[in-house]
């Protein structure tokens, strides 16, 4: 489509509308290899080649937001040299998509995929702190102690990591621990619950700020809401109400077993089953597979919904 250079250039990031004026009357534009110097020139990236200071112009593509629900054993790159199966093979074929961060080849979970640098780089980011939530299996049960070590901090190799937040969801013989930190060093939360003692058989990764798990089966992905889109890039700040209500909860609990003396809370804290997060609580609209993304034309992931249930207590 024929636009006016200024309004492809200002779109294409190379300048404000006003900037790409005075880069076109400076003559550092070009079309089709002539310098174009009057304000009002069209031009149609599909078929002009127009460039400023020599460096080409391409059409912005589309933005695309995914969500993953990466099944164990599948890894978490663009291409494998193994030609292990990878991400890419779950979501649809999107020129210049890539996975968020990463996750172990056995770690199940969510991850995001995007063609949008800016807001993986964001996301990304400790900065912005924001809030990934992992469930994970450990061998024994870890005690009050063990939860604050790990809140408080642990050293592991050179590393010093801590989680915002910990508890323990199921007990049995082991454990379900559910953890919440915001860093993303390599395998992070195998190494912080090893090193307090308790190796994890499991993980699974249930929410990335506002985005969670919720209805998406292994396998599954989705695109994500505008609001969670929004919420990614606002990160800590998207995560204060939900994070809120949790601390209350936890404060209300803890006053509520205050005097019943240490060992009387841990027990109550090992008798509560798995609950889901708050923000786990939110279901995602549709979902898609791996064999719907084959069909699927970039940009719409949304579509048709497969059986995607929330799981219960033993798989997780
Ligand atoms: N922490 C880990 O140990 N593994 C992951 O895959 C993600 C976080």
């Amino acid at each position: 489509m024929e636009e006016r250079l200024q309004k492809i250039l200002a779109r294409a990031g190379f300048a404000s509308r006003r900037g790409a004026e005075q880069l076109m009357l400076e003559g550092r534009v070009t079309r089709n290899g002539e310098a174009v110097r009057e304000l009002g020139t069209k031009a149609d990236l599909e078929r002009d080649e127009v460039r400023v200071d020599g460096v080409r112009v391409k059409a912005p593509r589309a933005a695309v937001y995914l969500v993953l629900n990466k099944p164990r054993g599948v890894v978490t790159t663009r291409s494998d040299p193994e030609r292990r199966q990878t991400v890419m093979d779950l979501v649809p074929a999107v020129a210049g998509l890539f996975p968020v961060g990463r996750l172990d080849v056995t770690t199940e979970g969510l991850i995001l995929l995007t063609n949008d640098g800016v807001f993986a780089e964001r996301v990304a980011h400790p900065r912005y702190e924001v809030p990934r939530v992992y469930l994970a299996k450990v061998h024994g049960v870890p005690d009050e102690r063990a939860l604050e070590r790990l809140r408080r901090g642990v050293k592991v190799d050179a590393d010093f990591m801590a989680v915002d937040r910990a508890r323990v969801v199921e007990a049995d013989n082991n454990a379900w621990v559910e953890v919440s930190l915001h860093e993303g060093k390599q395998h992070e939360v195998r190494r912080l619950l090893e090193a307090v003692g308790h190796p994890v058989s499991k993980l699974r990764r249930v929410a990335i700020g506002p985005v969670t798990s919720r209805g998406l089966e292994p396998g599954q992905f989705r695109a994500l809401t505008p609001e969670e889109i929004d919420g990614l890039r606002r990160g800590k700040a998207a995560a204060a109400g939900p994070m809120r209500r949790l601390a209350n909860r936890r404060h209300r609990s803890r006053a509520k077993n205050r005097g019943r003396g240490a060992s009387a809370a841990d027990a109550a804290t090992r008798r509560r089953r798995s609950r889901p997060t708050e923000a786990a609580r939110e279901a995602p609209a549709r979902v898609g597979s791996q064999a719907d993304s084959r069909r699927r034309a970039h940009g719409s992931a949304r579509g048709g919904p497969r059986a995607a249930g929330p799981r219960r207590g033993g798989r997780r």
